[in-house]
């Protein structure tokens, strides 16, 4: 490690409290000018401090620089987790999904400040600007059966909803199977990918991707993308910091995996999904249905009644609202 990342994790791992020069020059065995100098080249490269004389350094509050040490810093616990962070990538899924073919282990977690090739569900692509957003991928290995793996998006949908709704304080719905949604506007979505091993009939790895719009996306989304999508900011009016919410979805997602073969995420899962109780589109098996959502079953599917009273249960696919009822108003 050199001193410049020596630097950043120490002031990182201190929090809100100050470090003094000297202490940090102590600590890491160099002079109080090459502490300085760290500081101004990581201040260069986009990283935000508080400095006050006599008091020393931290992290500002309005620090917007992504970066693994800071992801680490605010992880609850002292995880050995492998944590990537990218200025610019492809895609976070790409990138995990060769890394957990060549064997990286369960936890890590890739994440970028910009997509240059982000992709959504159904074979779209997912706009990932740079300063805005966060895009997240995490590999993870867990000893499930097959019809649990299937639950693993609807999992992570409640994970990063409850990890949002607790740092910006406004409620997050759930659109199924895995949007997340603020005031009837899309802020964030999920791609799941998994490998499943016909050795065994079971899962080897999931990447589960994550695209949240986190701060101002004003002028940055076109009129057409802002009719249906937005960031927490412009929905809450609040502005979080990215590197707290990735640490704090991860530490929810772990909660919410332990949970996942007893089904514990679902109660969560029904209670922020806004198709049920209205009328929804949906395709189902190249076929294009209308009726009423009526909730969703144990395997997280969505149970839609038609005209003549008969029930389907939509594994995956896609459903829309005919008519808008928005949970947070009610
Ligand atoms: C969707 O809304 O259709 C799903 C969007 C998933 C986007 C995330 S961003 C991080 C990860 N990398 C990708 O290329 N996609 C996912």
């Amino acid at each position: 490690m050199n001193i410049r990342e020596s630097v950043l994790k120490a002031i990182a791992a201190s929090g809100e409290d100050f470090l003094s020069g000297g202490q940090l020059a102590e600590n890491l065995g160099v002079s109080r000018t090459a502490v300085w100098k760290a500081i101004k080249a990581l201040e260069a490269d986009g990283y935000l401090f508080d400095a006050v004389s006599g008091r020393g350094y931290r992290i500002s509050p309005q620090n917007n620089r992504l970066s693994a040490e800071l992801i680490r810093a605010e992880l609850n616990s002292h995880e050995d987790r492998e944590i990537i962070v990218f200025d610019e990538i492809d895609s976070t899924n790409n990138y995990a999904k060769k890394l957990a073919s060549e064997g990286d282990s369960h936890g890590t977690v890739i994440a970028a400040d910009k997509q240059s090739a982000g992709r959504g569900r159904l074979g779209r692509s997912f706009f990932s600007p740079s300063g805005t957003g966060l895009y997240m991928s995490v590999i993870i290995r867990p000893e499930i059966s097959i019809e649990a793996a299937q639950l693993i998006t609807s999992c992570a949908a409640c994970a990063a909803a409850e990890a949002l709704e607790g740092l910006c304080g406004r409620q997050v719905d759930v659109k199924w199977v895995n949007d997340l949604y603020m005031n009837g506007k899309k802020i964030c979505g999920i791609l799941t990918e998994a490998s499943l091993s016909l050795e065994t009939s079971s899962l080897d790895y999931a990447v589960i991707g994550i695209g949240m719009n986190v701060l101002s996306v004003r002028g940055i989304f076109s009129s057409e993308l802002s009719e249906i999508a937005a960031s927490v900011e412009d929905e809450a009016g609040v502005k979080i910091s990215r590197n707290k919410l990735c640490a704090e979805i991860l530490g929810r997602l772990d909660e919410r995996l332990e949970g996942i073969e007893n089904r514990e995420f679902l109660e969560d899962y029904r209670r922020r999904e806004i198709l049920t109780g209205n009328v929804i589109t949906a395709s189902a098996g190249g076929e294009r249905i209308t009726g009423r959502a009526v909730g969703i079953d144990d395997s997280a599917s969505l149970i839609v009644e038609l005209e003549d009273g008969s029930r389907r249960a939509l594994s995956s696919g896609e459903a829309n609202l005919c008519r808008i009822k928005n949970k947070s108003s009610v």
